[in-house]
């Protein structure tokens, strides 16, 4: 399906700035008044929607609160349709307090691929498609990428709360987490704020439909986020009804797993420990992380430092993304939140190996800024070593050893990185190697330099 969302966004902002004149009309004075604005306001930001989307798209059927004119039936046999919220926050609209947003979402299956928020009174425009990232656009400025907050859930969370909705369990909910802040807000504008990392955490603890939540999710998730059920599951659409359970918004998979699933687990502390194993080897550990796209050189660079350190008499091991794929992380794909459990995990996993003594050498695409910076905050300072392998998509492509770029090229592969999935560069990495000119032996050397010079060997 191919869906031109800048013309999406264009029919979001004309039914926005209808709504935004009927706001403008209400003097919030008159509670009967600002109410039967509001429902007329609602009429004509639906019908605005409707013909924009019908015109494009004529064969798409739509969803909305306001209109539903499809039965549950029908729906089943119908994999892709619109959900709209013409005006999504209308308590905020009658009391005047701004929150209130227009919503239109493009269902495939039972999940969101395509989502568009406007927030009318801001004149900012958030919108995403599943593979190309979420993105925020303010009026007269360019599109900017939008990505989930890098908080770690030790250093204190924002807790964004409905304004209109409160919810009894929600105390019981938050007092799992450390939350620094709590900020309360209106309509789908906080999946924007929390895509947008300027919040963490959002449980939804009372019913929704479908047609409130679907751009939001498709938005956060997009930027990094996950929004889930109270077991962790995805939530998916086209439900009885259309009704949601109860939700929550996390900035990350690290935000989600903040605390261990089951109570009563105690920490045992060895006697042995990665001083004692360090002290035996005759050499520190560390954690070797080198990120760079496919093709870049990860693998083979982490080989060739291995095979150096065994000379040198360490002890190491190389963790790579393509075998760790085909066991431990064999579950995982290649969406935002597949590569962010898959990070995770190998993180978990590199932590533990360090603390048995090993320089442990991690080779992952690991795109995403935020995952490694997850990673990072689990080591100890100075021992988590990121070393950026710079080579051009050029060079990666024109090299293309699995012929995974070919494929890519011809849509055969979707979301592979550096074509059709972003890759982040670091910013403050340890080392940067330009794996794509200059000579693996040369690398390595650098490589071991810094070992010697940070005392690691
Ligand atoms: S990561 O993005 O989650 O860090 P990881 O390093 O584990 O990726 O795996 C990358 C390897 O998986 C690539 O070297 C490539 O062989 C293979 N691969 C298959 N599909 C994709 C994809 N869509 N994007 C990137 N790599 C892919």
């Amino acid at each position: 399906m191919d869906i031109n969302i800048k013309k999406i966004c264009d029919i979001a902002v004309k039914a926005g700035y209808l709504a935004l004149a009927r706001y403008n009309e209400n003097t919030g004075e008159d509670s009967e008044q600002s109410k039967s604005i509001s429902a007329v306001a609602g009429k004509e930001s639906h019908r605005l929607i409707k013909e924009g989307l019908i015109e494009l798209y004529p064969d798409i059927p739509i969803i909305s609160d306001e209109e539903k004119d499809i039965s549950y039936d029908e729906m089943s046999q119908i994999e892709y349709f619109w959900f709209i919220d013409p005006i999504d926050g209308i308590k905020e609209f009658i009391n005047k307090v701004g929150d209130f947003t227009v919503n239109i979402a493009l269902i495939k299956g039972r999940a969101p691929i395509l989502g568009v928020i406007y927030i009318p009174v801001d004149e900012i425009i958030y919108y995403a498609e599943k593979g190309n990232g979420a993105w925020k656009k303010s009026k007269n400025k360019k599109p900017v990428q939008i990505n989930t907050s890098y908080t770690t859930p030790e250093e204190g969370l924002v807790l964004l709360k409905s304004r209109s909705h409160p919810s009894l369990d929600l105390k019981r909910f938050v007092s799992n987490f450390f939350i620094n802040k709590a900020v309360p807000m209106g309509s789908s504008k906080k999946f924007c704020v929390l895509a947008e990392g300027k919040a963490d955490i959002y449980p939804r603890l009372t019913p929704t439909g479908e047609w409130d939540t679907a751009a939001g999710q498709c938005i956060v998730e997009e930027a990094g986020g996950l929004v889930v059920d109270i077991n962790h599951k995805p939530i998916s659409y086209k439900k009885r009804q259309f009704i949601n359970d109860n939700f929550i918004v996390y900035s990350s998979i690290n935000t989600m797993l903040f605390k261990p699933k089951s109570e009563n687990i105690p920490i045992h502390h060895a006697t042995i420990q990665r001083k004692h194993m360090e002290e035996l080897n005759k050499h520190r550990s560390c954690i070797i992380w080198l990120t760079g796209l496919s093709g870049s050189g990860k693998s083979t660079l982490a080989h060739a430092i291995q095979e150096q350190l065994h000379y040198l008499g360490c002890r190491s091991f190389v963790l790579d993304g393509d075998n760790v794929r085909h066991g431990l992380n064999k579950d995982l794909g290649f969406s935002v939140f597949d590569r962010q459990e898959n990070i995770r995990r190998i993180g978990e996993v590199t932590k533990l190996m360090m603390e048995s003594g090993m320089i442990v050498l991690a080779a992952f695409i690991s795109p995403y800024k935020r995952d490694r910076y997850m990673v990072r905050k689990l080591i100890p300072e100075g021992d988590f070593i990121e070393i950026y392998c710079a080579c051009s998509l050029e060079i990666c492509e024109k090299r293309d050893v699995k012929g995974h770029y070919k494929k890519a090229r011809a849509g055969e592969i979707i979301g592979f990185t550096g074509i059709s999935s972003p890759y982040e560069e670091p910013e403050n990495p340890e080392l940067t190697l330009n794996t794509g000119e200059t000579l693996l032996s040369e690398c390595v050397d650098e490589v071991i330099k810094y070992l010697m010079k940070a005392s690691f060997i």
